[in-house]
């Protein structure tokens, strides 16, 4: 098998056979362990085999800057992680695949794309230099026409290298946070997650994330990557599987205008989890103070921009009851910070005090003689960010299954 050097966790669920290696966490696994995923739980999506890179190989990694740039350069791994070259920063960033809750999608109607439940997300500690700090030393040029950086990373797939590209402006701006990362929750990177470097790309879809990174190049266009013009689309929703293989449906795949990049507002209940067995004890007639079940999830947005309310129906939508939501990177903004190493720090200072790249967690308090209450048939979360970008009823069913995120159910089966 290609991938016979990578170790891989037991508790990780195969979402696509046997290679390439696609996985979630069990929902409840991927929460209990916290605002930061150990790595080996971790979602992984990979488009084919892992570049195997030896211990020694990796200070001699290189990147090479070029194209439309008044200075190429190639940069190697040393280099590019010496705090005497470039400013290191650590942040907490939450990678979500644009395929997150694809399986809802796909069960009302059959998208191209495999049925990921709701732990294609996870968060991390990304240490490495920001983007804009390599691109200023390779100085892209502009009167040459430079709008588009393109990514390629060192994978062999069967129509070329993965790669994808963000607009220049994006990338020269450090309150984007779009950095080369290196280590992930303080260790070096798994193979799976891109070892020894890859793009990090805070507030976007994780297919802009370049793993395995070996180049960067400033273009006049974006990426012709196969994987840019083929993947990672949210297409009108008229264009099904027999019209988008059609040489008509080709102008859909070669336009950039259906990619997508900023994440889109989301949220999951992780408990109770759909086949959670509840114990509802029925309230005692003078009993004054009720038992409570703690529904709880995750909610996240995109573009930086913070989840500011999520909110429980038990009416399918008609009442809605505010949830207590904690940001944890909050504390992480006040820790102290090891030499050398900016968290939240440098000139990245301003932006991310107000910038919001993680996943946060709610929870909300129910007597147990609601959920109990025979009109009850479900619980659906709905979660909102500050620029008021709210969670759909209704699916936008598309040709990828990309995005998917109405209002997440779990519904209730009453036995007594
Ligand atoms: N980079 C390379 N080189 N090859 C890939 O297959 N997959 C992309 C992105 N970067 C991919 C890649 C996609 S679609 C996603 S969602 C993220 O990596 C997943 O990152 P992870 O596997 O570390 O969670």
């Amino acid at each position: 098998t290609p991938d016979a050097h990578v170790k891989r966790d037991p508790r990780l669920i195969r979402l696509t056979g046997i290679h390439p290696f696609n996985v979630e966490a069990p929902l409840t696994d991927l929460f209990n362990s916290g605002f930061l995923t150990p790595p080996e739980l971790h979602f992984v999506r990979n488009h084919g085999p892992v570049p195997e890179v030896h211990d020694q190989d990796i200070p001699v990694w290189e990147v090479s800057i070029e194209g439309l740039v008044e200075n190429p350069i190639t940069l190697t791994f040393s280099e590019i992680s010496s705090p005497n070259h470039f400013s290191q920063y650590t942040l907490p960033i939450t990678l979500v695949c644009a395929g997150n809750r694809r399986k809802e999608q796909n069960m009302v109607r059959k998208s191209q794309g495999f049925s990921w439940g709701p732990a294609g997300v996870s968060t991390s500690l990304w240490t490495g230099p920001m983007l804009c700090d390599i691109l200023a030393l390779a100085k892209p040029d502009r009167r040459r026409g430079a709008r588009y950086v393109c990514f390629e990373g060192a994978d062999m797939l069967p129509n070329g290298a993965y790669g994808t590209s963000l607009k220049l402006s994006l990338c020269m701006d450090p309150v984007r946070g779009i950095m080369l990362g290196y280590k992930q929750n303080g260790e070096m990177l798994m193979p799976d997650h891109g070892r020894p470097i890859r793009v990090v790309v805070p507030g976007m879809i994780g297919g802009r994330s370049v793993k395995w990174l070996k180049k960067i190049i400033i273009s006049d266009q974006p990426s012709t990557s196969y994987y840019h013009d083929y993947d990672n689309k949210v297409m009108p929703t008229h264009v099904t599987p027999a019209i988008a293989s059609t040489e008509e449906g080709k102008k859909f795949w070669m336009d950039e205008k259906w990619n997508i990049f900023d994440l889109n507002v989301n949220s999951a209940i992780a408990y109770p989890a759909h086949d959670e067995i509840l114990e509802i004890v029925p309230k005692a007639q003078d009993v004054k103070v009720e038992e409570m079940y703690t529904l709880r999830g995750y909610a996240y947005g995109g573009g930086g921009r913070r989840i500011q309310r999520v909110e429980i129906s038990l009416d399918k939508g008609k009442t809605w009851r505010p949830t207590s939501i904690t940001h944890h990177e909050d504390k992480y903004r006040s820790m102290s910070i090891p030499e050398n190493t900016y968290l939240f720090g440098g000139k990245l200072d301003v932006g991310w005090r107000e910038t919001c790249f993680c996943w946060c967690f709610w929870d909300l308090s129910v007597p147990h003689s609601d959920l109990a209450s025979a009109n009850v048939e479900d619980i659906v979360v709905r979660a909102m960010d500050e620029a008021l970008n709210i969670q759909p009823r209704d699916m936008y069913w598309s040709l990828l299954g990309m995005m998917n995120n109405p209002w997440f159910r779990v519904a209730l089966r009453k036995e007594t």
